[in-house]
């Protein structure tokens, strides 16, 4: 009987040798003569064991990992195939620790199925979402994902069903839904193990979403950088076409609902969403002035929900189980699960979904088991280049909307980069002035003109010229970027140059200063 083995072919198990792992599994079974299928599954997110490999036997599957090419042959020798013992071996996959205690429903078929497969997703629970959506009015659908309490998870976290109400209430013939799939922040990939490991989920929330307000043409802005995300999207959107789930009349329901990918304009700006609108549009990214709001007039002029990849893919699972489903996830005002990514120094960086409500702590000591190089933490930059950087006294913080604009920060889109004691604040609060300058639209001069003034102040702060003169300026410049830019690039990027010197800032001491200390 056929054996079945997974290997990813997640772009980030691809970096780190999974085809050349993919083909030396088939070609040594052939060898051996056994009879094995590979199925090319996306990740499961525990990236310090990637190229982790499964193997489906009596007991569920069976993990191992990382394995590279050379390591094959002994896993064959050690009769992987019936889960053998090896020093690779982690035993049954739903057994190990990190997945076991994550709490996945965005997640919950990502490095399960085969994306390539419809009949694997329908397995799985998939389209059960849309079943229901069909049977229900747009104002049904969009109160259920109100009641849900989702709110965006690309970063401002507006909930998902004032803005699907808003583009609903709207009245126009050509409405569209649009999917912020650029994800341009630090350490964050959540969307692209989505869109490789699980892409119909992200097809059928958009569907929904179409049903809701009333939109029959969908885009995936996709972050040009993405190549096997744009693979997957495609094969997916193909595939659901011939089955009925896409096109004039899906299925059987009478209603439209056409979905294309757009490859992005390589900016973070574009990212956001008025400016990532002007792209799809064929014009250079630039952020448009608000109102009027996209969900009024988008694309083309027209009433547009644009939501991230994480937003969409979290509808399927609310009209199948319910909003309260949902909803019971989460504390305070944010509800549901969050899919985390522990990135930067750790020992065990990857994806964590889990309800909103754990620490910090939990996530970069608990999940991440730490920095990597065994120093201690520092800093940690949670919601992207915008967000503030987090001493180690505030690890306790809650994983919730509210708790981190209370300390100053933000999720953001639920990156999380870890530094030891051994980072120069002074030179990441610079790096965030000097993201800034370099991604700035150019539409506003607080932004434009202030990151480029903002990186000399710094300059002059660090090589101990009039430090404190200088230190007032740049505080001041900081505070007229957040009140006069027009959006969140401006707007934001002193938040971690004001972190960095609100909590380091022996980190800024002048040359003449750390020449006396
Ligand atoms: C500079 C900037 C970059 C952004 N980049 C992204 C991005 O890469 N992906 C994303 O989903 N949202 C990004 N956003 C947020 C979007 O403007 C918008 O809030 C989001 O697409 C709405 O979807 P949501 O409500 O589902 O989060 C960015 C915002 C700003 C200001
Ligand atoms: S804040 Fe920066 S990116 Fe945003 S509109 Fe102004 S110039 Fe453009």
């Amino acid at each position: 009987m056929s054996v079945t083995v997974y290997v990813p072919r997640d772009a980030g198990a691809l970096s780190l040798g999974a085809e050349a792992v993919a083909s030396a599994i088939a070609s040594e079974a052939r060898r051996r003569h056994a009879d094995v299928r590979v199925v090319r599954n996306g990740s499961r997110g525990l990236y310090w064991l990637e190229p982790l490999i499964e193997v489906e036997t009596s007991m569920g599957r069976v993990a191992y990992g990382p394995v590279q090419a050379e390591d094959v042959p002994s896993l064959f020798d050690a009769d992987f195939l019936h889960g053998g013992k090896h020093a690779l071996a982690h035993g049954p996959t739903a057994d190990i620790h990190y997945l076991k205690s994550q709490q996945r429903l965005t997640f919950e078929r990502v490095g399960v199925v085969d994306p390539r497969s419809l009949e694997d997703y329908r397995a799985h629970g998939g389209y059960r979402g849309l079943a229901a959506a069909l049977h229900m009015s747009g104002e049904e659908i969009v109160q259920t994902v109100l009641d849900s309490g989702l709110r965006g998870r690309g970063g401002a976290a507006f909930p998902a069903g004032i803005k699907w109400k808003t583009c609903l209430d709207a009245s126009s013939l050509r409405k569209y839904v649009v999917c912020n799939a650029d994800e341009g922040d630090s350490g964050t990939f959540a969307d692209r193990m989505i869109m490789e490991g699980d892409p119909f989920v992200l097809i059928e929330g958009m569907t929904i979403a179409g049903l809701a307000v009333g939109a029959t043409q969908g885009y995936i802005y996709l972050r040009v950088e993405y190549p096997h995300a744009q693979r997957a999207m495609e094969a997916a959107i193909a595939t659901a076409e011939a089955a009925g789930y896409l096109g004039d009349n899906v299925c059987g329901s009478d209603k439209a609902f056409r979905l294309e990918v757009r490859m992005g304009g390589g900016a973070y700006i574009c990212g956001e969403e008025t400016s990532l609108l002007e792209s799809l549009e064929g014009k250079r990214g630039q952020v448009r002035f608000k109102p009027p709001l996209p969900a009024i007039e988008g694309l083309f002029g027209k009433p547009t929900v644009i939501n991230n990849v994480v937003t969409l893919a979290s509808v399927p699972i609310i009209l199948d189980r319910g909003a309260g489903y949902y909803r019971d996830y989460g504390s305070g005002k944010s509800r549901g699960t969050l899919p985390i990514q522990l990135a930067g120094n750790l020992k065990r960086p990857g994806l964590v979904e889990h309800a909103f409500g754990l620490t910090l702590r939990d996530l970069v000591e608990g999940y991440g088991g730490g920095t990597a190089s065994g120093r201690p933490i520092r800093a940690v930059q949670v919601g992207g280049p915008l967000g503030a950087y987090i001493p180690a006294s505030q690890l306790d913080t809650p994983i919730d909307y509210e708790a981190f604009v209370a300390i100053g920060g933000m999720l953001g889109h639920g990156g999380v980069v870890v530094f030891d004691d051994t980072v120069d604040m002074a030179a990441q609060a610079r790096y965030a002035m000097e993201f800034c300058a370099i991604e700035s639209c150019g539409k506003c001069t607080p932004c434009r003109i202030g990151s480029t003034r903002g990186v000399e102040v710094i300059d002059r702060i660090v090589a101990g010229d009039a430090r404190e003169r200088n230190e007032v300026l740049l505080r001041d410049l900081c505070q007229t970027m957040i009140a006069g830019s027009l959006c969140a690039l401006g707007g934001m990027a002193p938040f971690p140059v004001l972190s960095a010197l609100d909590h380091f800032p022996e980190d800024f001491a002048g040359a003449a200063d750390k020449a006396n200390a």
